[in-house]
């Protein structure tokens, strides 16, 4: 019997983790230049933290959260998002009364039980910033920013900006009014889930996947908010920040965000290389949450990359390991297994002093030993032999060079710990 990954799961091997380690990089690298802290919550958490923020009658909470009951007869979710749950840990941890304004990022996987498709999984895994605790217009210019400058910084080249706001609550209160008179000629054409949204959550139509819905909703490509002479004001103010920083949207554009929290600014990245999954982030404000959740009346603001697509994007789904002819390393090789112990005792004092070594401890003949040094990408191989173990020497061939030379045991490991320390002072 043989197993495999789950649909819509997959394993990710050292070739393609190298990716994802630069991302992740890069991520931490520019959030912190933006002040932003990291933050990691579990990965369950209870069910009802989403159906409170993300929506009753969303398509995550009604269709595609991973749930079970634990033993307590709790009910326990696979987090489909992050942001509830930093805005759980945000009161949770008091930051509302220590720190008041709090801006922290994650990097994670997330679940959401969908049909699975190029881009889209079961598990993926998201980064993400929330800034909890200021409904300042300047905020979302910088958290649009810092998604940017992240998304670039990881490769993407091609990214569209697209920008709209969806007003407060009351805006949101008379642009869910509108969007039912023009839909109530078409009620009995939508389908089944839809005629209950209908009633329920107007907006919640506007995500529906089903092509006879979508045709109805999108008919029409004006955008279904209406905005008040405040959150227009602010919308204003986010524009012009943006543009003064030089960055362009598209605000024409009208797109949905499938989740109940959002107030005011919303935005979404897409990437012309990417297919019908075409987000590459999605963020926005959420002005209520944090209240709604039990805490003070404060603004909030995030976005969450999927980095599987992000990656998708910028390497079109090209194989890894193509072509990467860096070498790094030592291997250690021993003339005869006999030696074995004096090879094991070389690559410790190595990796002590910081430098990556390997060998092998099948006793297998030193050609094999080379070939694996090259397989390894290695730059040198540090041969024991008798004679070496008789001088306490060690006969190093560099195999991007092909030059060999014998040298003094102490001196080799000084030699390449210098090494390691003057690279990473480069
Ligand atoms: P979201 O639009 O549900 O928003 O997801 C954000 C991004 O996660 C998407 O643009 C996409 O790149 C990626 N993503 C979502 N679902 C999948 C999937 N099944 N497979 C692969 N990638 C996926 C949120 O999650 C909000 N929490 C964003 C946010 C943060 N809003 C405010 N703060």
């Amino acid at each position: 019997m043989t197993f495999q990954a789950l649909r819509g799961t997959s394993d990710l091997l050292a070739g393609e983790l190298a990716r994802w380690e630069a991302v992740e990089r890069t991520v931490r690298r520019l959030a912190r230049r933006y002040g932003y802290q990291e933050l990691r919550t579990p990965v369950i958490e209870d069910a009802a933290l989403f159906s409170r923020s993300v929506g009753e009658t969303s398509n995550i909470v009604q269709k595609e959260m991973f749930r079970f009951e634990d033993r307590g007869g709790r009910e326990i979710v696979l987090r489909p998002e992050g942001t509830a749950a930093v805005v759980r840990a945000y009161l949770e941890h008091h930051l509302h009364k220590t720190q008041g304004f709090a801006k922290l990022f994650y990097l994670g996987p997330m679940f959401r039980a969908e049909r699975p498709q190029a881009g889209r999984m079961r598990q993926f895994h998201q980064f993400g910033v929330e800034a909890v605790g200021s409904s300042s217009p300047w905020l979302d210019a910088e958290v649009i920013t810092l998604c940017l400058e992240m998304l670039k910084a990881c490769g993407l080249t091609d990214a569209s900006l697209l920008l709209a706001s969806m007003g407060c609550r009351a805006d949101q209160a008379k642009s869910a009014e509108r969007l039912r008179k023009r839909l109530a000629p078409h009620r009995a054409e939508l389908c089944k889930d839809c005629q209950s949204r209908f009633d329920k959550n107007v907006f919640r139509v506007l995500d529906c996947k089903n092509p006879t819905c979508r045709e109805i909703v999108w008919s029409e490509k004006r955008s279904p908010f209406v905005l008040c002479a405040e959150c227009e004001a602010h919308f204003a103010q986010v524009k012009r920040a943006l543009a003064d920083v030089g960055i362009a949207f598209n605000e024409s554009a009208v797109f949905a965000r499938g989740l109940d929290y959002y107030t005011r600014t919303v935005f979404e990245v897409r990437s012309s290389r990417l297919g019908a999954q075409d987000a590459v982030t999605a963020g926005g404000r959420y002005d209520h949450l944090v209240k709604e959740l039990g805490g003070p009346d404060v603004g909030a603001i995030g976005f969450a990359a999927g980095i599987e697509r992000l990656l998708m994007a910028v390497h079109g789904g090209t194989p890894s390991d193509a072509a990467d002819d860096h070498r790094a390393g030592i291997y250690v090789a021993v003339a005869r297994p006999d030696l074995l112990a004096g090879g094991f005792s070389l690559v410790q004092r190595l990796r002590r002093r910081g430098v990556t070594a390997l060998m092998d401890y099948e006793g297998r003949s030193l050609k094999a030993q080379f070939r694996e040094a090259d397989d390894a990408r290695c730059q040198w191989v540090a041969i024991l032999g008798e004679q070496e173990l008789k001088t306490q020497s060690v006969t190093v061939k560099d195999l991007a060079q092909g030059s060999q030379r014998t040298i003094a045991l102490d001196a080799f490991v000084e030699e390449a710990a210098q090494g390691v320390k003057a690279a990473c002072h480069r």
